[in-house]
């Protein structure tokens, strides 16, 4: 409950760059209710068709939100081919400081967890800070793809060693 006012905050930071900082957050919707959609997500039940069980992150570092980050574990139609497995954004001010690498890491990590074996991260064409973070933690290109509305993303895989 006491994070609604930073992720509030955040959220609006976020829009700069066309972001949701936390996903489906409105901006007159209830906080309480908001979270109670979350533990649903994270519980992975009463969830509309075509939404996947996901968990969200905030990322802190000295009792201070830095980003987010989100892990879905499973991939609808969409998922599989723009949207990944793992979604992150880090707010302005705390960019360049290797936090969106440490949350892809990490996330990585709670995918393998979950025994999902083949992890998809996109990006978009243009986001070539994402690309570099994908690339910089051993994301491996597979081609690009273009949606109905013209946004053409990045996709990476991170497949589980042999
Ligand atoms: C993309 C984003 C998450 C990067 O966050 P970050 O914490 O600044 O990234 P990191 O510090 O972990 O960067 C790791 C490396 O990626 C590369 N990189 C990061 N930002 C970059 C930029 N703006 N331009 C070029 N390379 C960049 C660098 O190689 C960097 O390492 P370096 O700083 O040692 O050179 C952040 O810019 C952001 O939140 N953007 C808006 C939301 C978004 O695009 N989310 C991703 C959706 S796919």
């Amino acid at each position: 409950m006491a994070d609604e006012a930073v992720v509030r905050q955040a959220q609006l930071e976020l829009q700069v760059d066309g972001f949701d900082f936390a996903w489906g957050l409105a901006a007159d919707g209830l906080w309480a209710a908001y979270l109670e959609r979350l533990d649903r997500l994270h519980d992975g039940v009463d969830l509309p068709d075509d939404v996947v069980k996901s968990t969200f992150y905030l990322a802190e570092v000295n009792g201070e939100v830095v980003g987010s980050t989100s892990i879905r574990y499973d991939l609808n139609e969409y998922l599989s081919e723009f949207g990944g497995h793992i979604g992150y954004c880090v707010r302005p001010t705390f960019r360049r400081q290797g936090y969106a690498a440490t949350m892809l890491r990490l996330q990585i990590e709670v995918a393998r967890e979950a025994r999902i074996d083949n992890i998809l991260v996109t990006c978009l064409e243009s986001n070539v800070a994402s690309a570099a973070v994908i690339e910089r933690c051993g994301g491996e290109y597979e081609y690009s793809r273009t949606r109905p509305d013209g946004a053409t993303f990045r996709r990476y895989w991170f497949r589980r060693p042999t």
